[in-house]
Parts: C-alpha cells; structure tokens; sequence
C-alpha cells in the first residue's frame, strides 16, 4: 500500500494524514473545498514545526512528511488510493453522500474505510461500492499522541480487508484492537458511561466542576478529569454516542444526562466553541458553574 486517500481535513483527518504521512505513505487529503484541505495541512505542518522544535523529529523528517501530503479539491482525485479514510462530519447522510461519490472513482481493489465513532459499519456499508472491502478504523484524539487504533468489521467485511488495514495500522506504530460491530465498539462503550455519570454527577450536584475533574484525574490517575474530556471531544459528540449506545442496546444504564442535554441544546459543544463545562475564551480555561 502507498496511497491512502483523507476525507475530511477536521481535528481527526489531519492527524490520520499527519501520521500515515509521517509512515511514508503518499496521501490525498480532500474536505469540502481546496482551501479547508489546505488549512489542515497547514496546520500539520505546525504541529511538525512544533515536533522540530522539541528536537523530536529532525527537520528533514518534517519537510518529508509534508511532502507526501498533497491537499486536493475533491474526492474524484482519489483514483490512485489503495485505502481511503473517511473523517468527514458524524452524520450518517453526509458519509453516506460522501461514498456514493468516492465510490465512483476508486478502483476495484480499493478499500473504504470510515473512523466514525458510531454509526454502524455494516449499516454505512450499504452505501459503500462494496461492502466486502469496507470496514471501521477507530482513531483516538489526538491522533498522532494516541496509540490505539480500533478496528470494526462489518458482517460483509472480507479477511483481506482486514488484513490490509491492520498491516497498514501497525505500520503507524499504533496498537490495533479488533472490536464487533456493536453499538460504541470498546473504547466509547466504556468511555462514555463515564463521562456521561460525571455530567449526571454535576447535574445532581455532587460536587463542582473542578472537583469531579480533579478526583477522577488525581484519584484514578487519569491524564484528563472526565469533563475536561467530554470537552476536548465535543459534547455533541458525546451526547451522540449516549443515544447510539441507548438505542442501540435499549439499556437504560446508557441514557444521556440532562445535563448533557441542556448544554448541547444550549450550543454549549466544549472546546470547538469556546464553552463547555469550561469557558476558553481565556489563556487558561474557566470552569463554568
Ligand atoms: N496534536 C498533536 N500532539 C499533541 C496534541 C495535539 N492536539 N496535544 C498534545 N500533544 C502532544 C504534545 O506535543 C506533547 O508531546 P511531547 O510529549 O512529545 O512533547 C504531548 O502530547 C503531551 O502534551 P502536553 O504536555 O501539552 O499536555 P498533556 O500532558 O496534558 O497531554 C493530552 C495532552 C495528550 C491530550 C492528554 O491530556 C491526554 O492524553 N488526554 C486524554 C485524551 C483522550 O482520552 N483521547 C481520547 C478521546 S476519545 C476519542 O478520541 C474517540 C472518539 O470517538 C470520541
């Protein structure tokens, strides 16, 4: 494998271009318009430049690494891939479209791949040219820190397929986990009961914003408190796996918070707008209540 297209140049693609690039691999990174696939390879190189500067990388390494990246103006560039990733928006209607498009160009050797975090494989499997060459590939935000990737195969997905992305897994230096599809794969099926107990946790107001986050991060030595977390991921996004893991399992155990609720219905996403659980519109982020 050499080529491997990005769809989607957001937080999660550009990692996933960052770090396939960083392997070697010559990759294709399209979003919705040249200029957004531009500004994330703009910010990779940041985080490169960032990476020279802490002498983890030396300045050759970074300037082949950006070399491989070339941004494009759509999908139909993405003839010569071997593998494409999807990281567009968490919307099925949008990946679904997205597809539908890709799958016009790819070759018939081709697999697709999505890093949803939550829609079934085998259910956006339909919309895929075929299913036997589409599966699930999980990463981890930050992508290029994180070193898991979770792979789900959907009842169609063929032992090649899986084959070929775990070997193309493992030579990004991450560890690979296979997951069934069911609803939340491993990490967001333990994740988020968490996450979603400590906003039922501030909405019956057990403790502050600040404390929750400073037992569960001192108290289990975790690297962030879990609304901190929740923040870092995008409360929309939390709330949204709460509902697939609710309606996928019919477990009233998964049911969202209130809380969680009112802040998504407020606009309140977390970092990406500027308020969550913290204010960030300052240097250091404001807890909120
Ligand atoms: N991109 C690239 N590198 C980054 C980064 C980013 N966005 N943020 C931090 N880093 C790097 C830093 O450069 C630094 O690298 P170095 O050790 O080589 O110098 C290292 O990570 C540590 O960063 P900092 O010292 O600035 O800060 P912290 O020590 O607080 O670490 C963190 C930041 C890595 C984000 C850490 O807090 C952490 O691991 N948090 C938990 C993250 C997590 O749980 N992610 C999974 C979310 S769930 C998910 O993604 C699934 C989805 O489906 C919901």
């Amino acid at each position: 494998m050499k080529t491997v297209g990005v769809i989607g140049a957001g937080q999660m693609g550009a990692g996933i271009a960052q770090v396939s690039a960083q392997a070697g691999y010559r990759v294709l990174l399209s979003d919705v318009d040249l200029a957004r696939a531009e500004a994330g390879k703009a910010g990779i190189a940041k985080q490169l430049n960032r990476a020279v500067e802490k002498e983890k990388i030396s300045a050759a390494d970074r300037d082949a690494a950006l070399a491989n990246i070339e941004p494009v103006n759509d999908v139909s560039a993405f003839a010569p891939c071997e593998l494409v990733i999807e990281a567009a928006t968490e919307r099925e209607a949008i990946k679904r479209t997205i597809f539908e498009t890709v799958g016009k160009v790819l070759s018939s050797t081709a697999i697709l791949a999505s890093n949803t975090s939550s829609i079934p494989i085998t259910r956006l499997a339909q919309a895929s040219p075929d299913p036997a060459r589409f599966m699930g590939v999980h990463f981890f935000n930050p992508v290029p820190v994180m070193g898991l990737i979770e792979l789900i195969r959907g009842l169609a997905t063929s032992d090649a397929t899986v084959k070929a992305v775990e070997a193309y897994g493992q030579s990004l230096g991450k560890r690979i986990v296979h997951a069934n599809d069911a609803p939340g794969f491993i990490v967001n099926r333990v994740l988020l009961p968490m996450l979603n107990e400590a906003c039922f946790a501030l909405g019956e107001g057990v403790a502050t914003i600040p404390d929750i986050d400073a037992a569960v991060q001192l108290g289990l030595n975790h690297p962030m408190g879990p609304l901190t977390l929740a923040d870092f991921i995008g409360l929309d996004t939390c709330l949204e796996i709460c509902r697939v893991l609710f309606e996928g399992t019919g477990d009233p155990k998964f049911r969202p918070a209130p809380l969680l609720i009112k802040y998504v219905e407020a606009g309140w996403y977390g970092r990406k707008t500027g308020r969550g659980f913290y204010d960030y519109s300052g240097a250091e982020p404001v807890p909120t209540r």
